[in-house]
């Protein structure tokens, strides 16, 4: 390596840096290839210094990604291990509808999608199962270099290499020696930035909660122990129940380091997240609740004991701690998964606003369409609670009601203005309906009132969204909304 003199210090400092940022963990015997992959870094920065680069690394999301590129493997293709795929179309995609009714909308992840054939693969599967208009693909990636060819998606004769790349052929177009995906699946898939070494999942804020499947494969090798644990536990925990978890035939087993549910299949052996039922609560909050949280404070103080549904004959003071104690114990069902006894406890006092929250909250976790019906309901009943609203507006927008949803979001930030993260519901809302300027300026409401509160306060209405989170992700929406406003003004 002509100019560099290596230390100990200088490569260990560089690999502490790139570790804690990455996750990412180099073996001892990859030191020369890795110090190779540095300097090939370091000189697209145009920096000879390697403590002065060590410092740029800290902070400099450029400098990282020229990293990643050097030392990770982007490589993928279209239908990589392509039984699992046929193992989602047999089973996992028909397992799921079952479950939830055909009309259910199926969320999907492929965390770590280097250049998209992973997601873009999924995304014809699924128009392949007529359910283009009823699926919903993240994909996400660590080296903004990878995730700018995803959105490109253009590809050459290489992506096609595997035993299921003449099938691809078909949502292609071919043009001069280079492949083009169809419009119609690139639209399903959805490319966002997102380290999985960090705590930033499951959040409704990242889109990572509730996932019906998360495909996590040919990255998880590159983690040190520590990390694959608590990738492990955030996968887990971003799964809805009964939801299926895929990693590649080469990657590290997850058994140990999450309550996952190893099904072997005619196609592989997938995870799964056990249903509420069958399991006991987990550490990390159920994905679920992230988008439909809690207000503890409000449940005890709001019962109405002047309307009860029946009154015995002791005394309102006895009613009271009967109703106080029975949504206590509604509460209490909805946090360890019990959501069928959480209907049941809650749905007694449908005169109470906190019980009504609680029961939308346990529906939403067995049936989208029963909890969007009982919330019409209960809205209608209780006009004034933000709450209601704003639970409302999140499964509309679930089912894609996407009129009415802003209508109830609309509604939610009316009765309460300082509601971050009902205003940063409308914003998204908006922005899918490409309402651009409705968008920005809720957006906007979202950031200032998230950054006016303490950076690591749980915003209200939440369970897991700090407010520095919030803010991060309502700047990031609106710098595409900007981007996209200028390229049609
Ligand atoms: C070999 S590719 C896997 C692509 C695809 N999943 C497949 O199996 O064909 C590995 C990808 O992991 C990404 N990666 C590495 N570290 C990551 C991290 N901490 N968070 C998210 N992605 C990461 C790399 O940028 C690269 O695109």
């Amino acid at each position: 390596m002509k100019g560099i003199l290596w230390t100990d210090d200088d490569y260990e400092s560089i690999m502490r840096i790139f570790g804690a940022r990455t996750g990412l963990a180099v073996r001892p015997a990859q030191r020369e290839s890795t110090q190779l992959g540095i300097a090939k870094a370091m000189r697209r920065t145009g920096m000879s210094d390697l403590s002065a680069y060590a410092a740029l690394l800290a902070y400099d999301v450029d400098a990282l990604d020229n990293l990643i590129v050097e030392l990770t493997v982007g490589e993928t293709y279209f239908f990589r291990e392509s039984s699992q795929f046929e193992g989602i179309r047999r089973e996992i995609l028909p397992e799921i509808l079952k479950r939830k009714g055909r009309s259910h909308r199926v969320k999907i992840w492929s965390a770590a999608c280097a250049s998209g054939e992973e997601p873009y693969s999924l995304a014809m599967l699924c128009a392949e199962e007529g359910l283009a208009s009823q699926c919903e693909i993240l994909a996400t990636d660590i080296s903004s270099e990878a995730l700018a060819k995803a959105r490109q998606a253009t590809y050459r004769d290489w992506s096609l290499r595997g035993d299921a790349g003449t099938a691809t052929k078909k949502y292609l177009r071919f043009d001069n020696g280079r492949y083009f995906v169809d419009d119609r699946i690139r639209r399903l898939v959805r490319f966002e930035f997102l380290n999985l070494a960090m705590d930033v999942y499951p959040s409704y804020v990242t889109s990572t909660e509730a996932m019906d499947l998360i495909l996590c494969r040919n990255v998880l090798i590159y983690f040190g122990r520590a990390t694959i644990r608590e990738v492990a536990e955030r996968l887990f925990a971003c799964l809805a129940d009964g939801g299926w978890l895929i990693t590649a035939s080469g990657d590290p087993p997850l058994g140990d380091y999450a309550p996952f549910e190893t099904v072997v299949t005619n196609f592989g052996v997938f995870y799964r997240r056990p249903q509420a039922s069958e399991t006991a609560p987990h550490s990390l909050a159920d994905a679920k609740q992230s988008v439909r949280p809690t207000h503890d404070a409000q449940a005890s103080t709001e019962i109405d004991a002047s309307a009860p549904p029946e009154r015995d004959a002791d005394s309102p003071t006895k009613f009271n701690r009967t109703v106080g104690s029975q949504l206590d114990s509604a509460k209490k069902a909805l946090a360890r998964g019990d959501y069928a006894r959480a209907v049941e406890l809650s749905e007694l006092y449908s005169h109470d606003p906190a019980a009504c929250i609680v029961q939308v909250k346990a529906l939403a976790n067995l049936h989208t369409e029963e909890a969007i019906q009982k919330c019409t309901l209960f809205t209608a009943r209780h006009p004034l609670s933000a709450e209601l609203h704003y639970l409302h507006a999140v499964l509309l927008m679930e089912l894609n009601l996407d009129v009415d949803a802003v209508h109830a979001a609309q509604r939610a930030v009316f009765l309460d203005r300082s509601l971050a993260i009902a205003h940063f519901l409308l914003g998204s809302i908006l922005q899918r309906r490409g309402s651009l300027e409705g968008a920005k300026r809720a957006f906007r409401n979202a950031r200032e009132l998230a950054a006016a509160r303490p950076p690591d306060e749980i915003v209200p209405l939440s369970e897991h969204e700090t407010a520095r989170l919030l803010t991060k992700a309502a700047e990031n929406h609106l710098r595409v909304i900007e981007a996209a406003i200028g390229t049609t003004s």
